[in-house]
């Protein structure tokens, strides 16, 4: 068992080193289970993200009648019952604090002959739904939402048609629910984005068997295919990895390899970000897994200074902002980041919670509506709240590695949802954290 405490506290106490495995990516174990559930056959998925999110949505496909079996730690049997097998569950599907559970299984369950209802906890019965619900309405679709909130009532039995749909706001989430809305659909399901993101559905879909037409930044299906059950290896999060590039980056002395992480280039901004600061992270083993680039991540300590963020890589570090923020707290100098305003909708308002939180440590943080500057240099002890919110909970005990003081971080038990073992992984290479 994996130890969770509520709050913790994170003090500084030298170099890292070691070798971090992080757990599987979030996003590809979300959709190894959805395409397994509706593919004919039973697909074997190795390095599953055993975090509440994917277990959440495992547990839903379960109440869809999906047997899903778990032969060991990490990994999972889908039992797939095919693109019709689905059945509806008497009761309310939870998604706990899963947005891409909720998102995705929206635009999966619209096309169903039953209907369903998705719920969610409290932050995710605080993020907007209409993002997904409009254009599964063009389609056909119906879903009753809370004021644009969960809960989801979908209703089954509606016949769908394909759209052409140019995305408002690039989300990796709302292209996938209309993907797998399109599998349903009469003729062309097609979308464009005006920034390219995750492109995990589009490939999984392909090497399931779905033909599908797919570049940076379009996608396009038709329905009236099937599924064929396929094995699944899924990379290291780098999302996960990103606070220990942040740790590693800002502590003199330190050192950490982090094997196999996943290397889509629609997720490594923040590589490309900690670079431009003077980070120094060295790319070994390059190579292909499961039809996703993946590499061993070295990084070595350097002085970082702050920057401009361009604007073009803040799609592709979507989730890194929180630990961004805290490189840039401890880097020489100002960082300003802009065109960030989707920040504000994640699991808690990432753009206030790193603001406050950085401002409880001394930190000179102006916040933007889409953004804010930071002011580098010292970080002091002190006592934040991550909002329940998993990556600001880790992106502050990242901090504490530098602070002058202990930095006391509350309600950290939302770490589980991501990175379950976050706690022993960060100690075992040289976090105080308890
Ligand atoms: C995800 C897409 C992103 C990201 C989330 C995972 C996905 O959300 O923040 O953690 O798996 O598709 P948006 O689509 O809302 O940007």
């Amino acid at each position: 068992m994996f130890v969770t405490r509520l709050d913790w506290t994170s003090q500084a106490g030298g170099a890292l080193h070691g070798s971090v495995r992080v757990p599987g990516d979030k996003s590809v174990s979300h959709r190894a289970l959805m395409l397994g559930a509706l593919a004919d056959g039973t697909s074997h998925i190795r390095g599953f993200l055993e975090g509440e999110d994917t277990r959440a949505t495992a547990a839903v496909l379960h109440q869809l009648g999906v047997r899903i079996e778990t032969p060991a730690d990490g990994e999972r049997l889908v039992h797939g019952v095919g693109l019709h097998g689905l059945r509806g569950a008497g009761e309310s599907l939870d998604c706990g604090n899963a947005g891409t559970g909720m998102r995705l299984l929206a635009g999966l369950l619209a096309g169903q002959a039953f209907d369903s209802t998705l719920v969610g906890d409290e932050s995710l019965s605080k993020r907007p739904m209409r993002r997904v619900t409009e254009p599964l309405a063009l389609m056909g679709a119906q879903i009753d939402t809370q004021d644009g909130l969960p809960p989801l009532r979908v209703r089954g039995r509606h016949a769908l048609h394909g759209i052409r749909y140019t995305l408002p706001v690039a989300s990796a989430q709302v292209k996938s629910a209309l993907l797998l809305a399109g599998l349903y659909a009469d003729g062309d399901t097609e979308v464009l984005e005006p920034h390219p993101t995750r492109d995990y559905t589009e490939r999984m879909l392909a090497a399931f068997g779905w033909p599908i037409e797919f570049t940076p930044g379009y996608a396009r299906l038709s329905g009236g295919h099937a599924l064929r059950a396929t094995d699944v290896d899924v990379p290291a999060d780098f999302s996960s990895a990103a606070f220990f590039l942040v740790a590693a980056s800002i502590v003199p002395g330190s050192k950490l390899r982090l094997p196999a992480v996943g290397l889509n280039p629609r997720r490594t901004g923040l590589l490309a970000a900690l670079r431009l600061m003077g980070a120094d992270i060295r790319i070994e083993n390059e190579r292909e897994s499961g039809g996703e680039p993946v590499g061993d991540l070295v990084v070595t300590y350097a002085p970082l200074h702050g920057i401009e963020l361009p604007e073009a890589l803040v799609p592709d570090m979507i989730d890194e902002f929180p630990a961004l923020f805290v490189a840039a707290a401890a880097a020489k100098g100002r960082t300003v980041v802009r065109g960030a305003a989707e920040l504000r909708v994640k699991e808690s308002d990432r753009i206030a919670s790193m603001a406050n939180g950085l401002r409880a440590l001394g930190v000179t943080v102006e916040e933007a509506p889409d953004g804010a500057s930071i002011e580098g240099g010292v970080i002091g002890g002190g006592t934040i709240d991550s909002h329940g919110d998993h990556r600001i909970a880790m992106s502050f005990a990242v901090a504490g590695l530098v602070a002058e003081g202990a930095v006391r971080i509350r309600d950290c038990a939302n770490v589980a949802t991501s990175f379950p073992g976050f706690l022993e992984l960060a100690n075992g290479c040289g976090f105080h954290l308890a």
